[in-house]
């Protein structure tokens, strides 16, 4: 099995993404988890760009990964002395090589940019570092031109040539076209390093794979300059599932992956995006959740586990007794046939008003046609509960639970009473339910100060099983606190189901 290199460019191309600005400390994060990841390089940023920029990638160089880490410099003798500065391991060198680039972006010739390229591939080579050499625009650039200039890069000491499709033009074809014609005059690895203008750049570095290069640009979630580069966890799945092209990724870190990124970078993932999506693995429509309940691969490619998320049935208009039926069995609750086809029938009228049915929506429907019958299992009961909050005093939350028939009672402080209240809750379960809090929604159902308030909470368990949950209450607090204790009843509840 082939291996193919990762080289992972969140922190660089991922940072040029619009409206995205990392601290110091974030991107170190960011470069601790892509080493858990198991990413053969981590190019860590600019650090000719800014002082900031400098002393992250100084920091990410000394953090001790796993993973080379490489700063980018243009073949500039600065920007390359800067990065020698950062004692990183690689100096990743570029410089355009098409000619509306070399005439107008830096008013160059070609002879010099062929000059520039030596001399700085010279220079860092003489530092004693890995150096790998990008020319810019490859992918426009005159064919003739584009071979000459790596050739020189390679001669120079090049350790890897990367071939950028820098605006995104490329076809999986002309890819594997153009990674044969560098392939023909280069013997060092190639890489290939793709941007998504036309939504092509998963299957063009795919593409340029199969052509021989052993290297992928990737960045988490498709960050990236413009419309993003080439998404890690898509061109990571699809080499291995697909192609059966062998990686260094623990592909169960994806999900928690894109999610850290997401949240650092303050990019939300589409739902529908492959492989960390939220519907990546949701099954909705009747037949594809009876299908997924009896044998999961009729409509599941990978198993979600694989990539560390979760299958999700979700009931609407679409959906179908089996399915509807499997979902209130994970909670516990157990219809007749009578039942159940009235549940359902219920749950698509809901959908057919246009309303998205949470799983709380579910138990209430499920609630209200099996009457008293429908005894959710409860592990966690809330006794009592006390805030305190102000201006000048740090919000506190006191909660007294019966767990498992015994009383707790414990106390945390937090940002605000709904937070401390809800960590409070976490201290007193955490050996019984390791659950985080993974979505919160707060709506007014009526108007007015006393307005009656839904909480729904979308909470995970340590197996990565998603659960929602609702609290409506006129008290902000006590309605999250419901809607926290639901949730977490409802995880044990699966738990046990799935022990069974
Ligand atoms: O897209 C591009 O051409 C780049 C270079 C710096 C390699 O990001
Ligand atoms: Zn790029």
């Amino acid at each position: 099995m082939t291996y193919i290199r990762i080289f992972d460019t969140t922190l660089r191309d991922g940072e040029q993404t619009p409206g995205v600005s990392l601290s110091v400390d974030e991107k170190i994060e960011i470069a601790r988890q892509l080493d858990q990841l198991g990413v053969d390089a981590v190019e860590a940023g600019s650090p000719m760009s800014s002082e900031g920029e400098k002393e992250a990638v100084k920091e990410i160089a000394k953090a001790g990964l796993k993973a080379e880490v490489c700063a980018l410099a243009r073949t500039v003798r600065e920007d390359i002395d800067a990065a020698i500065q950062c004692d990183v391991d690689s100096v990743h060198t570029f410089i355009s090589a098409s000619d509306i680039q070399i005439k107008h972006a830096l008013g160059l010739t070609r002879q010099k940019v062929l000059q520039a390229t030596v001399e700085s591939v010279e220079y860092i080579k003489s530092h004693g570092l890995t150096c790998e050499f990008s020319p810019m625009d490859a992918t426009r650039a005159d064919i003739g031109f584009l071979k000459e200039l790596c050739k020189a890069a390679e001669e120079a000491g090049a350790d890897r040539i990367n071939i950028p499709d820098t605006v995104g033009v490329m076809t999986p074809t002309a890819m594997q076209k153009l990674i044969g014609e560098v392939k023909s005059v280069v013997k060092v690895p190639i890489s290939v390093h793709c941007h998504d203008d036309f939504g092509m750049a998963v299957a063009n570095s795919v593409a340029g794979v199969e052509a021989g290069a052993t290297q992928v640009h990737v960045t988490v979630n498709g960050l990236g300059e413009r419309a993003g580069n080439a998404a890690l966890e898509e061109v990571v799945m699809a080499l291995h599932a697909l192609y059966k092209y062998k990686t260094g990724i623990n592909t169960s870190l994806l999900y928690v992956t894109s999610k850290l990124v997401s949240r650092l970078t303050g990019i939300p993932v589409p739902p529908n995006k492959a492989i960390v999506g939220e519907n990546a693995f949701s099954h909705k429509s009747g037949i594809h959740t009876r299908g997924v309940t009896v044998e999961p691969s009729t409509f599941e490619p990978i198993r979600p586990e694989l990539v560390g998320q979760h299958r999700r049935l979700e009931a609407g208009k679409l959906a179908g007794r089996q399915g509807i039926k499997a979902q209130l069995e994970e909670a516990g609750i157990y219809p007749t046939q009578e039942q159940l086809k009235t549940i359902v029938k219920r749950v698509k009228e809901l959908g057919d008003k246009g309303k998205v049915v949470t799983d709380a929506d579910l138990m209430a429907i499920a609630r209200a046609v099996m009457g008293e019958t429908v005894q959710e299992e409860k592990v966690v009961v809330l006794k009592d509960l006390a805030v305190v909050t102000g201006m000048n005093i740090v919000p506190m939350a006191s909660v007294k639970l019966i767990v498992d028939g015994k009383e707790y009672i414990s106390a945390e402080t937090g940002v605000g009473p709904v937070d401390a209240a809800i960590r409070a809750i976490q201290k007193t379960v955490g050996s019984l339910a390791d659950v985080k809090l993974r979505e919160y929604r707060l709506e007014a159902l009526t108007g007015g100060s006393d307005a009656v308030a839904e909480v729904i909470v979308k909470v995970e368990d340590k197996d990565g099983n998603i659960v929602s949950a609702r609290g409506v209450n006129e008290d902000i607090v006590r309605a999250s606190v419901e809607a926290m204790i639901e949730g977490i009843n409802r995880c044990l509840i699966k738990k046990k189901t799935v022990r069974e």
